[in-house]
């Protein structure tokens, strides 16, 4: 069993996530980002890769009051679990992630050196799964097994590849931003080698919202779940 996984990214027109220099780029306007705060509220944990810990540093918490106070009334604690996708146990021990403001869970492989995992237990949860790359079936059963139900996955484009790759994804929304980014080598919302034959979405919903356009999917065909 795998809890609910989504993937929630903001892209330029033509594709990208970011610049070629890999930088954080502001793609979303309020009105977006105030519907993914209520997305993070609604979900048991949020997911990202360790490109995206290293080129954003981002802190991963519900940002209203009023959200974190309705997970509270719920029964839940005020911000989802964080978990980070992190093969080789790379992740900063000063990252934003790491804070205490919520539980996090870094997910390494057998390749992490030890003592680097020894020193990240003292700040965050520790699982291994996968010989050289973190096995991501095994993360998300392990998640199933621990409650959670609903994975919202904040990037990036490799990690996003890595969940559709083994059948792992239900839904997809895109926010397209107003502007095109361009750069051969930037990142898209999917990077990885192509899908052949390409994975099949159905569109659920399109609205405009603030100056771009808000897109949502449903996975119809699957890559291989083992
Ligand atoms: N616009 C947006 O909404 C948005 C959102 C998020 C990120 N971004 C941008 O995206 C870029 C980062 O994306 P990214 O592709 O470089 O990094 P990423 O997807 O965040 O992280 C990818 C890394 O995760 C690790 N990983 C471990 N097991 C994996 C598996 N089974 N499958 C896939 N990955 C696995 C790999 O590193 P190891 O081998 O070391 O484990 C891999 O390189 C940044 O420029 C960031 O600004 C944009």
């Amino acid at each position: 069993m795998r809890p609910f996984v989504f993937i929630n990214i903001a892209s330029s027109v033509d594709g990208k996530i970011s610049d070629e220099t890999r930088r954080q780029i502001r793609i979303s306007c309020e009105e977006d980002l105030k519907r993914v705060d209520r997305l993070r509220a609604e979900s048991d944990a949020i997911m990202v890769g360790i490109g995206t810990v290293l080129a954003d540093n981002p802190r991963l918490t519900v940002k209203s009051y009023e959200l974190r106070r309705w997970r509270i009334e719920q029964g839940k604690p005020e911000n989802p679990i964080r978990v980070v996708v992190d093969s080789k146990c790379r992740i900063p021990l000063n990252a934003e992630i790491l804070n205490n403001d919520a539980k996090t869970i870094v997910a390494v492989s057998k390749v992490a050196d030890r003592s680097r995992v020894e020193k990240l237990k003292e700040r965050a949860e520790v699982v291994c799964f996968g010989e050289s790359r973190v096995d991501l079936v095994a993360l998300m059963n392990y998640l199933y097994e621990i409650g959670v139900r609903k994975v919202m996955v904040e990037g990036g484009a490799t990690l996003n590849y890595g969940l559709l790759k083994e059948g792992l994804v239900d839904e997809i929304y895109v926010y397209y931003g107003n502007m095109i980014i361009g750069g051969a080598k930037a990142p898209t919302v999917v990077d990885g080698s192509s899908f052949s034959p390409p994975i099949e979405l159905e569109l659920i919903s399109v609205e405009k919202l603030g100056r771009g356009v808000l897109t949502r999917w449903r996975v119809v065909s699957r890559r291989s779940s083992r």
